[in-house]
């Protein structure tokens, strides 16, 4: 029979208690993490969020009647126990935080029994990540996760603490609303009072912050939920949170700088790690040439080299016809690779494909200064050469190549480099490396619509000198936008926004939207833009992101409290799931089976 908590009050969480309250008498609560029994001694770990403690009964010490209770104690089980804090009787134990001392228990209560679980609850379990989903209430008593979920709400706490002495307001905004600019796929709320309407949940407070900068409210944060239909991967969900902000009569470099002094918080208070500011900024064409990515694990090397200009006469067709076509060639030096069997560069060359490669072209570097390669035969000695010491190839090195247009090559090459560096063990796992990546294009071409869309929405504002090729070059003007990076991973990112009339047209004109098209999507923004709008700009980080990384975790599903999985369904409530034809009919909903009909 389960007790009840009536006259008894938690005194500490289990891992509170240490060498200063030897000889208190305390009360504690929480799990039991297992029991071992010594004829006269029942020994139990006891786990609260706080960790580990040991509670020892002693025959001699308690009645029957506790005794008799403790014995029947089980994995899981939830117990109160009174006792007192002594020295560990058994020695230190050093892994454990309270392993210096222990409770000798005077009286205990079962709160609530305990079925055996369907997987044994334990720092990083070895049991299927499904298996846990499924029971993500029971998962998430594992320490590792515990820490991580408290590490995010310090991360929140000490944000809205930054943010709010830094004078911003923290003002939420609608979760039934209109189609949002982030160009991912909405997820619709059908409409009880407009049958035939829909919602759209918000992929991003964006143009509600932009409103209250209109209103007066110059300083705005939210720690807010969005929601994108897209397809997911380890760092994407489908509703997630960000940390969003919206400043007014500001710049990019106001911006940055509020931005490096609350990382910088951040990072020391919630894990002690020193951010070096000011974050070094990088140009997005220079990432893209040095790292072929816009975000950069500038944890290491291995940059790309353009050898565009050394091969560019060659008689390697691959080399010749890429470059003819207006593309270029580039490579990057894997260090002390050149033994890699062929077995391994092959998998290298499908892992290029994967990335849009036709194939990739690669040098070993032998010891004796001759190489192995997959076109030397089409070269002359001294090109190879040549390219070799572009590449600062010496003995013992790889270089791989990527021949293609130019976005490809970027593409292959940064998502090889990432690879290798990888199965190289080259990234630092306490390394913290931030940068902000600028000068982002402000369009970029899209093959399949067959005009230009916005790189990050159609409310960022194009870079002063380049306003001239708005009409005329569209595909060269950089844009007053930034983004965070923190190995390798898009933290967050933000802009300067348009609030000029007169270019937000250009800037219509340019997506190829009609004045009607852009109204009838953004109306209630331009409107509100004629009655005196002051100049904005902000940014947005993905929280979760930013607690994987901190927490140094994988996924970004370890660090959200319930997650959903790949094909966007959630393993524990069985969401989404279908509705009563009741609740359809209300809704005026009818399913069609796409089969059938
Ligand atoms: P953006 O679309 O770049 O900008 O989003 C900002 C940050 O949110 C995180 N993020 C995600 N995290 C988890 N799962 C997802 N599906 C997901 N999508 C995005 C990323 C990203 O950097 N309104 C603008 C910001 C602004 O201009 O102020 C915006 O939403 O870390
Ligand atoms: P091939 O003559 O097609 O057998 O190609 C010779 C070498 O060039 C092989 O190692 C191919 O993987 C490589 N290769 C083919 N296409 C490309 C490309 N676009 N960029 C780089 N290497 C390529």
């Amino acid at each position: 029979m389960a007790e009840s908590m009536q006259g008894l009050k938690r005194s500490h969480r289990c891992a509170e208690l240490s060498r200063q309250q030897l000889g208190e008498q305390v009360t504690v609560m929480g799990w039991v993490q297992k029991t071992r029994n010594t004829g006269g001694l029942i020994f139990v770990d006891l786990r609260d969020r706080s960790g580990l403690l040991q509670v020892t009964f002693s025959s001699e010490k308690v009645s029957e009647e506790v005794f008799h209770k403790a014995y029947r104690l089980r994995s899981e089980f939830v117990v109160a126990v009174t006792g007192t804090v002594v020295e560990r009787e058994g020695g230190v134990n050093p892994n454990l935080k309270t392993g210096e001392i222990e409770v000798i228990a005077d009286s205990l209560r079962i709160l609530s029994e305990a079925e055996t679980p369907p997987f044994p609850i334990e720092e990083h379990s070895k049991t299927k990540e499904e298996l846990r989903l499924k029971y993500r209430y029971l998962d998430l008593r594992r320490p590792d996760l515990q820490a991580n979920l408290m590490l995010r709400s310090k991360v929140c706490m000490l944000t809205r603490a930054f943010l709010t002495e830094e004078g911003f307001l923290e003002i939420e905004t609608p979760m039934l609303t209109k189609s949002t600019p982030e160009g991912a796929r909405d997820y619709l709320v059908p409409s009880r009072v407009h049958p035939g309407s829909f919602y759209a949940l918000p992929q991003s407070p964006q143009l509600f912050k932009q409103l209250l900068m209109c209103s007066g409210y110059d300083r705005y944060f939210q720690i807010a939920r969005c929601f994108r239909d897209e397809d997911l991967r380890a760092d994407r969900q489908p509703e997630f949170t960000q940390i969003d902000m919206e400043l007014s009569f500001v710049d990019v470099d106001d911006v940055i700088d509020v931005n490096e002094r609350l990382l910088a918080k951040i990072m020391k208070e919630a894990i002690g790690v020193e951010v070096q500011l000011p974050i070094p900024r990088m140009a997005w064409q220079e990432a893209m040439d040095r790292f072929g990515s816009d975000k950069p694990d500038l944890r290491y090397g291995m940059e790309l080299h353009d050898i565009t200009e050394i091969v560019r006469n060659c008689e390697f067709t691959v080399f010749r016809s890429a470059i003819e076509a207006g593309g270029s060639v580039r490579g990057i030096n894997a260090k002390g690779q050149g033994g890699m069997p062929r077995k391994k560069i092959d998998a290298l060359v499908e892992f290029a494909k994967g990335y849009g490669a036709k194939g990739l072209a690669y040098v070993a570097v032998n010891e004796d200064g001759t190489y192995k390669s997959s076109f030397a035969k089409f070269m002359k000695q001294e090109e190879m050469d040549a390219l070799v010491a572009a590449m600062d190839g010496q003995a013992g090195d790889l270089l791989l190549f990527a021949a293609d247009q130019n976005k490809v090559v970027y593409d292959v090459l940064g998502a090889l480099r990432v690879e290798l560096a990888e199965q190289m063990g080259l990234p630092d796992p306490d390394e913290f490396c931030f940068v902000w990546i600028t000068e982002f294009p402000l369009l970029e071409w899209n093959e399949e619509q067959g005009r230009y869309t916005a790189m990050h929405h159609p409310f960022t504002m194009p870079m002063e000198e380049d306003l001239p090729y708005l009409q005329s070059e569209p595909g060269r003007v950089r844009a007053k936008a930034y983004d965070i990076v923190l190995n390798g991973t898009e933290l967050g990112g933000g802009s300067v926004r348009i609030h000029q009339n007169d270019i937000q047209e250009k800037m219509f004109e340019a997506l190829g939207f009609s004045k009607e098209a852009a109204y009838e999507q953004f109306g209630f923004l331009l409107n509100a833009f004629k009655y005196g709008v002051p100049p904005h700009a902000g940014l947005a980080y993905g929280l979760d992101r930013m607690i994987m990384l901190m927490a140094k975790q994988d996924s970004i599903r370890d660090v959200i409290a319930f997650p959903k999985v790949k094909d966007a369904s959630c393993l524990m409530s069985e969401a989404p799931n279908v509705v009563d034809d009741k609740q359809l009919a209300e809704l005026d909903i009818a399913i069609i089976n796409k089969e059938e009909s």
